[in-house]
């Protein structure tokens, strides 16, 4: 495998040690400078602040879209990922009908539905995948001609499990598709098609930080979506404030803007997607896979149990989860903080989330880790 590009490795200076971008990404130093540069304007306009800042808006925008291959008018700003799942649940309200989701979903991709169900909308149909496999098969069972919905995660945040976005299209091609893909993109490819939907807050792979992410939605979705929760930015001629509202709401993806958009957090994912850029997407998802599969191996090699629901490398991304014969996850967990490695704990297991600007010693740094728990 080529070697990541130098300008790309050296926007980051998180430790070496660092294994929760499932978590939080630390950013580079372009987003950094985005920041700074944006407060500076806020603090100092040469004019009106929002005009003097619109052109980066619009460069960040263009980003955007070539990240999820849409036209900018179909990708918009969301400050979190639970936002702009919020506006799908909430765009189906008095809908007779369903949405499927898969049990385990990460709380972003449920609390959504469950509030719009309280508030008259669809029913939310869990579906149990005990083998953590989210499946055409699995999911088909709760899939009817009364399906509205069907709402997955790209990556799921524990197994790892990456969804065959495409083969759920095929299999169900009724229901809009809603694809959560804050636990894949950045580390792995990931378009607006085939899906209907496709939502990710820029804090983890995107390495964009917090307050910063992108909703890219298709022509269905804008079709089939009432606009329950379109504030006065997202629509026609906003601006002009001497005819009452309701304006109608705007055609394009800015229709799902409850008010001003999340400026700051757009530019920050701007800076974050030309960063991806200097790589390539691709280099990035072969150089995670490469890292997430070395973890994997250094796991095993300790003695570890690994939570493989996978079984194929596309049906990989960037985490790994495991635990220790007889050791407690925590105590696991803790073992690592001495030795200089930032995992996580969640649902009895050892999360660790390498991304491609993780040395490939690292992999050797957990194994070592990992076997002093036996003395060995
Ligand atoms: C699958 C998934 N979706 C969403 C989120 C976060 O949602 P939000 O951006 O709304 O905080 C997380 C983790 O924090 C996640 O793992």
């Amino acid at each position: 495998m080529n070697p990541l590009p130098a300008a790309y490795l050296e926007q980051f200076g998180e430790p070496s040690g660092y294994l929760e971008f499932a978590s939080t990404g630390p950013v580079s130093h372009r987003v950094r400078e985005a920041v700074a540069a944006a407060l500076e304007v806020v603090a100092c306009p040469p004019g009106n602040a929002s005009q003097a800042i619109a052109a980066r808006l619009e460069t960040a925008a263009a980003a955007m879209s070539r990240l999820v291959g849409v036209a900018p008018h179909r990708v918009t700003a969301v400050p979190t990922t639970s936002a702009g799942i919020f506006q799908v649940a909430f765009g189906l309200l008095g809908r007779p009908g369903n949405v499927v989701i898969p049990a385990h979903e990460f709380p972003a991709n449920v609390y959504p539905w469950l509030r719009a169900e309280e508030a008259g909308g669809p029913e939310v149909r869990r579906v149990s995948c005990p083998d953590y496999r989210v499946t055409p098969e699995r999911l088909a069972p709760a899939v009817d001609a009364e399906t509205l919905v069907l709402a997955v995660s790209l990556v799921d945040f524990i197994t790892g499990f990456r969804v065959d976005v495409e083969a759920l299209r095929l299999a169900f091609p009724a229901p809009l598709l809603v694809v959560d893909a804050i636990q894949g993109l950045g580390a792995v490819g990931a378009t607006l098609e085939p899906a209907d939907v496709l939502v990710a807050g820029g804090q983890k792979w995107l390495r964009a930080g917090w307050g910063s992410g992108l909703m890219a939605v298709g022509e269905r979705a804008l079709e089939r979506l009432a606009p329950t929760l379109t504030g006065w930015c997202g629509v026609e001629r906003f601006m002009d404030f001497g005819v009452a509202a309701p304006h109608g709401a705007l055609g394009t993806a800015h229709r799902f803007q409850e008010g001003s958009p999340p400026y700051f957090g757009a530019l920050q994912l701007g800076a974050a997607v030309e960063v991806i850029e200097l790589a390539g997407i691709a280099a990035i998802e072969g150089a995670v896979l490469e890292r997430a599969a070395a973890m994997e191996e250094a796991v095993r090699r300790a003695g570890g149990e690994v939570l493989d629901p996978w079984r194929q490398r596309s049906e990989r991304a960037g985490i790994v989860s495991f635990r220790l014969p007889a050791e407690d996850p925590a105590a696991t967990v803790s073992r690592l903080t001495d030795a200089g490695l930032v995992a996580a704990r969640r649902s009895g297991w050892v999360r660790v989330s390498p991304h491609a600007s993780t040395p490939p010693e690292t992999a050797a740094r957990l194994r070592e880790a990992l076997r002093a728990s036996d003395g060995d």
